[in-house]
């Protein structure tokens, strides 16, 4: 499909890019003229991505890490300003999921998401800032959760560190300010992605999932429009729901079991 071009010269590399928003994003920076490296575990599924999109005329280049471990986390963010000479986005749009409840819970579960969710992107982030910092522009994205937020009964590793992430991305924003690097803090309710493919959602408007494809634009436009912040879907709702549970966290806890906003895992 034609589209206009405004992101062309734009490198862009997006982690977590072989599935889910990840993979929506990368598709539609790579379809809005950029750049644009794919990165995640998966080599075949980066490099079937890419093959798609160079097939229509785009530029995508597939890079396998697992950013869980620094060392590979560097090597992208290095071969990439290597390559393309700079490193205008990075979207940290990485994520697994532990399945035992907090109360069930082994440490070493907690220890491996997140050492994938939050560790993951502070290797790439603080790598590319100095790439960034050293331009003078640069946009970091961060995709956390509402439940980066507000906790919704999930296993603890996937909510502990959507509220790490939450926190480095607050800290970041304000500590950049004035450097010409900006940082956008992404947070969506349900996405129909592979990640949430077993849990058992209520049928209802607050717990249903939005296609990837439409965080992906909702980030495009966030960048662009040099935003803080996104909140996906229902942005007034979602607000109404933290404000009332940072007035009240029993409040907050009642919604959570009034709608079963949790749904069952
Ligand atoms: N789906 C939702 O309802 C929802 C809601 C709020 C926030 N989010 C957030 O959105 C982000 C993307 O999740 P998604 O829903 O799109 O899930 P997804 O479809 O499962 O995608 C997760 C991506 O992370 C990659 N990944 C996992 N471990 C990795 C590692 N160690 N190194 C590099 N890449 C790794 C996966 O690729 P490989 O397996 O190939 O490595 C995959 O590309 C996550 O941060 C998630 O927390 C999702």
């Amino acid at each position: 499909m034609a589209r206009s071009g405004r992101f062309k010269e734009y490198v862009v590399v997006v982690v977590g890019a072989s599935s889910g928003i990840g993979k929506a994003t990368a598709e539609a920076f790579s379809r809005e003229g950029a750049r644009t490296i794919l990165s995640a575990r998966s080599a075949d599924k980066l490099e079937s991505i890419a093959k798609a999109l160079r097939s229509e005329g785009f530029e995508a280049y597939p890079f396998p890490s697992d950013v869980s471990i620094r060392q590979q986390a560097e090597r992208l963010i290095d071969w990439v300003v290597q390559t393309f000479g700079t490193l205008d986005i990075l979207v940290n749009s990485v994520g697994i999921y532990d399945i035992r409840k907090v109360t069930e819970a082994d440490p070493a579960d907690i220890e491996e998401v997140m050492r994938t969710n939050f560790f993951g992107p502070v290797y790439c982030t603080l790598k590319a800032l100095k790439e960034m910092l050293k331009k003078g522009k640069g946009v970091i994205v961060n995709v956390s959760s509402i439940e980066g937020k507000k906790a919704l009964k999930h296993p603890p590793g996937y909510v502990c560190s959507k509220f790490a992430l939450t926190g480095f991305t607050d800290l970041l924003r304000q500590e950049l300010y004035g450097t010409g690097v900006r940082v956008v803090g992404v947070y969506p309710g349900y996405v129909n992605t592979p990640l949430i493919e077993k849990l058992r959602l209520p049928d209802s408007k607050a717990t249903k999932p939005i296609p990837p494809e439409q965080v992906a634009v909702a980030i495009l436009d966030a960048v662009e429009k040099n935003k803080a912040e996104v909140i996906i879907p229902n942005p007034t709702s979602v607000k109404v729901f933290l404000t009332l549970s940072t007035l009240s966290p029993n409040i907050g806890d009642w919604f959570v079991r009034r709608y079963n906003l949790s749904g069952e895992f």
